[in-house]
């Protein structure tokens, strides 16, 4: 079965419906055809117009801002799909960040930068740790995500890269097993720590600016492996999203975030 008819399967499946295999063909092949280019149904039949714009997406007012997608949601369709990326932005996104407003409303956290609170968080309130967390990993994950992504990192980056894990291959492998290995819902993460790289996880929406955690330092890429970031496409199979992740990475962005790291 292709990975493009279960994007509509799984909705259907999603809304309760219970349809035979003919009037599930039936309903894939009315969706295509709502698609108007078939060069885009033949892809995918993800089209950006069904959910409208990112910049469209409204948070509530607050003390931290809405920071919006750099691409439509259909941008890296092949590899994560543009509902998924729809729902993940407007909805998971936008629900940290109006939860985070809502917790530093009138206290001292409302003047910093998220940076600020997350390095001076009191870990035991929880409200403040998950949305706090939730917002900074979040604007971290969509800023490296590309449709040019993918490749290799060059430049000073892959140099570090190759010093602190012999090769992009061995890294490459140590950031997927965090990843995959992550039991439950988490983060993969590559930090800038004392001047080397280094690689680890989180769960929840902790991240390495946290005080006390297994893993320390400035994050400068972040794979999310919530089942909300993969699970429409990708169902169970979270070593395949992992492995496609590497196809949207924005090596270019990446490199920025490790040069300001330095
Ligand atoms: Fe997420």
């Amino acid at each position: 079965m292709k990975l493009r008819k279960l994007i509509p399967m799984t909705a259907l499946a999603l809304s309760g419906a219970v349809f035979s295999s003919g009037e599930l063909n039936a309903q894939v092949k009315k969706k295509e055809k709502s698609c108007t280019k078939k060069e885009s149904c033949a892809k995918s039949c993800s089209k950006s117009s069904e959910y409208g714009k990112p910049t469209d997406v409204k948070a509530n007012e607050g003390a931290f801002k809405i920071v919006s997608l750099k691409h439509d949601y259909n941008a890296v369709d092949s590899y994560i799909d543009a509902q998924t990326m729809f729902i993940h932005f407007s909805k998971h996104y936008v629900g940290y960040l109006n939860n985070l407003n809502k917790a530093v409303e009138g206290k001292t956290q409302a003047t910093q930068t998220i940076e600020q609170v997350l390095k001076g968080l009191d870990m035991s309130n929880s409200v403040l740790r998950n949305n706090a967390g939730g917002y900074y990993n979040h604007n971290l994950y969509f800023d490296v995500i590309s449709p040019k992504g993918g490749g290799q990192p060059t430049g000073a980056l892959a140099e570090a890269i190759n010093r602190d894990f012999g090769s992009f291959d061995n890294f490459k492998k140590q950031f997927s097993e965090a990843g995959a290995k992550r039991f439950g819902s988490g983060w993969a993460w590559l930090v800038v720590k004392d001047g080397k790289l280094q690689v680890g996880s989180t769960a929840n929406q902790d991240n390495p600016l946290m005080p006390g955690l297994e893993i320390s330092g400035q994050p400068i890429l972040g794979m999310d492996v919530w089942e909300h970031a993969y699970y429409l496409k990708y169902q169970n199979k979270r070593g395949d999203y992992v492995s496609n992740f590497f196809n949207v990475i924005d090596w270019n962005r990446v490199a920025e975030l490790y040069k300001v790291a330095m």
